[in-house]
């Protein structure tokens, strides 16, 4: 069957089996930054907005996703325009292997959409479901603070003093050394 979509701004008529999840069909559609980690709607690395709210694209089944909006990481800011929360996990050095940070980024959009000067409690909150197997969470705490300042034009000062990790390697990979685009 066929459904229409509006993912990142455009329209987009794509084909779907009734079982399938709107991460595969992301990902089958070359929005790779939507990760499937769990599969189950438990890990977060498959996070895009759906309509303007966060969810879990491999929980949503992609035929009820008839007629929505969606955003993906790939809206967010590219390799030469880093959005200012994708500057500063650079600068904090808060990525590792990668796996999780689209998800992470994502929820951090949505924080500091409503929340623009949050605490550091309220980051923990917001991002308490993205599961990091490489349990990085100081970093990205830190990341989403300062990309906060960043976002409300104040002075942001890395923990690193600026960051010696170039955007093309904060690629993933999975855990099994495969490459995961
Ligand atoms: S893959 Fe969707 S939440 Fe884990
Ligand atoms: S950086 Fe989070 S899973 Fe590796």
């Amino acid at each position: 069957m066929e459904i229409k979509l509006t993912i990142n701004d455009e329209s987009k008529t794509v084909e779907v089996e009734p079982d399938d999840d709107l991460a595969t069909v992301l990902r089958q559609n070359g929005y790779t930054g939507v990760k499937c980690g769990c599969d189950s709607g438990v890990c977060g690395a498959s996070k895009v907005f759906v309509d303007d709210e966060v969810k879990m694209a491999c929980g949503v089944d992609a035929p009820n996703a008839d007629g929505s909006e969606i955003r993906t990481i790939e809206a967010l800011g590219t390799q030469d325009d880093l959005h200012p929360i994708q500057e500063a996990f650079v600068d904090h050095f808060a990525v590792q292997c990668g796996f999780c940070i689209p998800g992470m980024i994502i929820e951090a959009e949505s924080l500091l959409a409503d929340t623009p000067d949050p605490s550091e409690a309220e980051v923990r909150e917001a991002i308490d479901d993205n599961l990091c197997r490489c349990t990085g969470y100081q970093k990205p705490v830190e990341a989403i603070l300062d990309a906060a300042d960043r976002m409300r034009g104040e002075q942001s000062v890395a923990a690193d003093g600026g960051s010696q990790i170039r955007p093309d390697q904060a690629d993933c990979t999975d855990h099994d050394g495969d490459t995961n685009e």
